[in-house]
């Protein structure tokens, strides 16, 4: 079955899908997009993402393509048309088509286009038993990283730069030495008290969607997190390391540069917490 994604109002054949290459989103990176996980049917956290589609629109004074109510209406029928049962809906909104200039346009509409596809439950599931690495990179982002947006340059160079590693990921730190975030997941770690550990949000990291679901039901079985910026050297000596977000659930992490964390198997916490995950998503 050919896929299908949404373009400024139509539904067309995946490979034939684009847009106009002055497309602010195409020139200037003018853009912002969620990724939201489904499973088994069932949307996972839809309105903390389309709340924060909201805000990264308004943080930035782009127009809402449509409203949330139409949104979510084209968003099933995307799934629909790519019989997708799991996997993942990619929303991207830029602020349209404008002779290149640099200031915001007058009169252009926002483009919308959205993609859907399959992904696997079961090896989301292999890679979690068995755990992966993560290096850490200094984080040259700008002072926005709460805004969702599609330029992501450095999030790709990290991202890279792990790869040619041999790791997952890799976990940004700031000018004081402390971890940010991955640079496409929210990162946590538990000391050798057992203290879960995860930054405060603020400008410096992306709200992730997983991270407020998990702390969530960490609230609801009254599992204690403290929320704080941690250190290299703290996660180099953590117990336990793990990482969220909605294409990775609760990924266990046992190696931090090279070198193990713990017995470098994935932790008891790390797994206890992606089956509760786990569980919340498929129940
Ligand atoms: C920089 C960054 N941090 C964290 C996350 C995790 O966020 P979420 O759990 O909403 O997917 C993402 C997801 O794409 C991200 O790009």
């Amino acid at each position: 079955m050919s896929r299908i994604a949404y373009v400024n109002g139509q539904y067309v054949p995946h490979g034939e899908a684009a847009v106009h290459i002055e497309d602010r989103g195409y020139q200037f990176a003018d853009g912002v997009y969620e990724v939201i996980p489904i499973v088994n049917g069932k949307m996972i956290g839809e309105k903390g993402h389309i709340d924060r589609l909201w805000r990264s629109m308004n943080e930035l004074k782009m127009d809402a393509p449509m409203d949330p109510g139409p949104m979510k209406i084209v968003m099933r029928e995307v799934l629909r048309l790519n019989k997708v049962e799991t996997g993942l809906i990619y929303i991207q909104v830029t602020r349209g088509v404008a002779p290149r200039d640099h200031p915001f346009p007058d009169d252009a509409i926002s483009s919308l286009v959205m993609t859907a596809k399959k992904t696997s439950l079961e090896a989301a599931e292999k890679k979690a038993e068995k755990g992966v690495g993560v290096i850490t990179v200094p984080d040259i982002r700008w002072e926005r990283c709460d805004i969702k947006s599609v330029s992501l340059l450095p999030n790709i160079l990290a991202k890279q730069q792990a790869k040619e590693a041999g790791a997952y990921e890799a976990f940004q730190y700031d000018e004081d030495g402390n971890i940010t975030e991955g640079s496409s997941t929210n990162a946590w770690m538990v000391d050798q008290d057992g203290t879960l550990i995860t930054r405060p949000t603020n400008n410096s990291i992306l709200a992730g969607i997983t991270r407020a679901e998990l702390l969530e039901l960490l609230e609801q079985k009254n599992m204690k997190v403290e929320l704080r910026a941690f250190s290299v050297e703290e996660l180099r000596n953590a117990r336990e390391v793990f990482l969220t977000s909605s294409s990775a659930y609760v990924q266990p992490v046992v190696e931090v540069d090279g070198k193990p964390i713990g017995n470098g198997q994935p932790g008891s916490i790390s797994s206890e917490l992606r089956h509760i995950f786990k569980d919340f998503m498929q129940n």
